[in-house]
């Protein structure tokens, strides 16, 4: 049988690592969270202690690699996805994703690890720039409102805390719209899903049916 490749984009704090984390489990597929190799670049920079000059001149010299089902290989690295998430790697990893150079280097790992096919792949331009040849894609979006809601439940944060937080996911919805490399769009044939009033559990079946069908 063919193998299959579905992605899933959306706007930060939808939900789409989870549901597709989820999905891959239905469908006994691997998971891939793009944002894991920013995310693996940054740690690498800090742990080498380079300078962003220094870090873009070797870039396209640095071999990179997924260890699924949670480890991603930098070099000599192999990291955990779990210690990929810290704010100095968060923040290191939404510079350099604006860079074009980077972008570029990327996109052909995550071409070749998507091409071997059997994975739900996660991002915000993974079925429009990535793998626009992908079997399904999803587009996953929520209410700035519950995504808050979700993201003070995940941080542990205190309800007062909630303007706050919904007004940062907002500008981030902005930023990310509005800039000129990768866009956040759904991809023309991506079916669209709003998860407000959704469980995840409900997610998960409604795209599993529509592959099912689909097939
Ligand atoms: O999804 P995440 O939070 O792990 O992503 C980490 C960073 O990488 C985040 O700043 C967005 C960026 N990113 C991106 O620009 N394009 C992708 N396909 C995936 C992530």
């Amino acid at each position: 049988m063919k193998k299959m490749v579905i992605t899933i984009d959306g706007p930060a704090a939808s939900g789409k690592s989870t549901i597709s984390y989820l999905l891959a489990q239905r469908c006994g597929f691997n998971h891939l969270s793009t944002g894991i190799f920013y995310r693996a670049l940054s740690y690498y920079m800090i742990k080498k202690n380079l300078s962003e000059e220094y870090f873009l001149d070797i870039l396209e010299t640095l071999q990179i690699d997924m260890v699924f089902p949670d480890k991603v290989k930098v070099e000599e690295f192999i990291i955990e996805e779990s210690l990929l998430h810290s704010m100095d790697i968060s923040n290191m990893a939404s510079r350099i994703a604006k860079i074009e150079k980077v972008r570029d280097f990327l996109l052909g790992i995550q071409r070749k690890i998507i091409g071997r096919g059997n994975i739900v792949a996660d991002g915000r331009d993974v079925g429009t720039v990535v793998y626009p040849d992908a079997d399904f894609k999803f587009f996953l979006t929520a209410s700035s409102s519950e995504r808050a809601r979700r993201r003070l439940l995940e941080l542990g944060l205190p309800i007062d805390r909630f303007d706050e937080i919904r007004k940062e996911i907002e500008e981030r919805d902005k930023r990310d719209k509005l800039r000129d490399v990768a866009p956040l769009i759904p991809a023309y044939d991506a079916y669209i899903i709003d998860s407000t009033y959704r469980t995840k559990e409900e997610v998960v079946d409604m795209m599993y049916s529509i592959i099912t069908r689909g097939i």
